[in-house]
């Protein structure tokens, strides 16, 4: 299994599957740019910190026409940021980008199954490719308003370093997948504000994040064993940033979680769905209030 060594390149249906170099990253942003992804150039060198050669292009004649990212959670593989060039769309080149993100995730990084967040109309792209639905996922939006007030029996309060292992194992539970590396930059990042929550007797019943994004703020994962534990969480995260605009994404399945965000004043704009290969994702989606969106770290 490789994972920082040289470039691992293969040949998918005549083109050269490889690692993205600068040029490509400075190359695909305007791609991300027309489809209103709000991507940076630190966006995508975030994603190669965690691996170097997690940003994966196709070059025809040396020229890039498919771009992907990917991410590894422990056994679990994650894709996004699936995007061709916008001249040659419908001539099988998301086909082989989706090919050579799978290849270059169960080959060179050893994850026994992948999966994604679609948008509602690229659905059917991955199905003909494989993969299963697994579930709708909500996305909600809005302007921050005041939260009500947590539970008394609970403490909440900024997450400390020496927390983020058990935080991690909380959010690898409700997940279905290792997010640690993100966690603990998520932790890192002066941008971010991250919440630790316990229980009457001093348990760990949850953890969240939320951070500037620029243009809005990005609130998640937000992970929890309960709805007041959820809710106290919310109240802290979002506290500071009133009349701000934010966004979450959480799973349909979750029913307490759309009423919580619709309190704070975010509703839901769109679905997308989870897609899985080679089995479900044992993700718990009770326990997510807003799952993250890991494509953005
Ligand atoms: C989605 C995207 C990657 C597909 O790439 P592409 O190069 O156009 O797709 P391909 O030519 O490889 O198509 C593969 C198959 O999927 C089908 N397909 C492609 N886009 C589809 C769509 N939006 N809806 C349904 N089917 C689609 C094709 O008809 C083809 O079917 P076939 O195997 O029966 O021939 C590309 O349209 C794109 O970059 N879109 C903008 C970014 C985006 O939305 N990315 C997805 C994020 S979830």
């Amino acid at each position: 299994m490789t994972k920082d060594g040289p470039s691992p390149t293969a040949t998918i249906e005549g083109l050269v599957a490889t690692t993205a170099t600068d040029a490509h990253l400075a190359a695909v942003l305007p791609w991300m740019a027309l489809e209103t992804w709000g991507y940076s150039l630190e966006d995508l060198e975030r994603i190669r910190s965690w691996d170097a050669q997690a940003n994966r292009v196709l070059l025809d004649r040396g020229r890039m026409v498919a771009f992907l990212s990917t991410f590894t959670y422990g056994t679990v593989g994650w894709v996004g940021n699936v995007i061709t060039d916008p001249a040659r769309r419908g001539s099988g080149l998301g086909r082989a980008i989706l090919a050579e993100g799978v290849r270059y995730l169960q080959h060179s990084r050893g994850v026994r199954q992948v999966a994604l967040y679609a948008y509602g109309h690229t659905r059917t792209f991955y199905e003909r490719q494989g993969w299963a639905a697994q579930g709708p996922v909500r996305v909600f939006c809005g302007t921050l308003r005041s939260p009500p007030t947590p539970p008394k029996d609970l403490q909440v309060g900024p997450l400390d370093a020496a927390d983020l292992a058990a935080a991690s194992a909380l959010d690898r539970r409700a997940f279905g997948a290792d997010r640690a590396l993100v966690l603990a930059d998520l932790h890192a990042r002066p941008t971010s504000r991250c919440a630790l929550v316990r229980d009457h007797a001093g348990r760990l019943a949850g953890v969240g994040f939320i951070r500037d994004d620029g243009a809005e703020l990005l609130l998640g994962p937000v992970v929890s064993t309960d709805e007041g534990s959820a809710r106290a969480l919310l109240a802290y995260l979002c506290a500071p940033f009133c009349g701000a605009r934010a966004l979450a994404i959480s799973p349909l399945s979750n029913r307490t979680s759309a009423d919580q965000l619709a309190e704070l004043g975010l509703l839901p704009v769109d679905a997308i769905h989870l897609m899985t290969l080679q089995g479900a994702l044992p993700w718990q989606p009770r326990y997510l209030t807003a799952a993250g969106a890991p494509e953005k770290g």
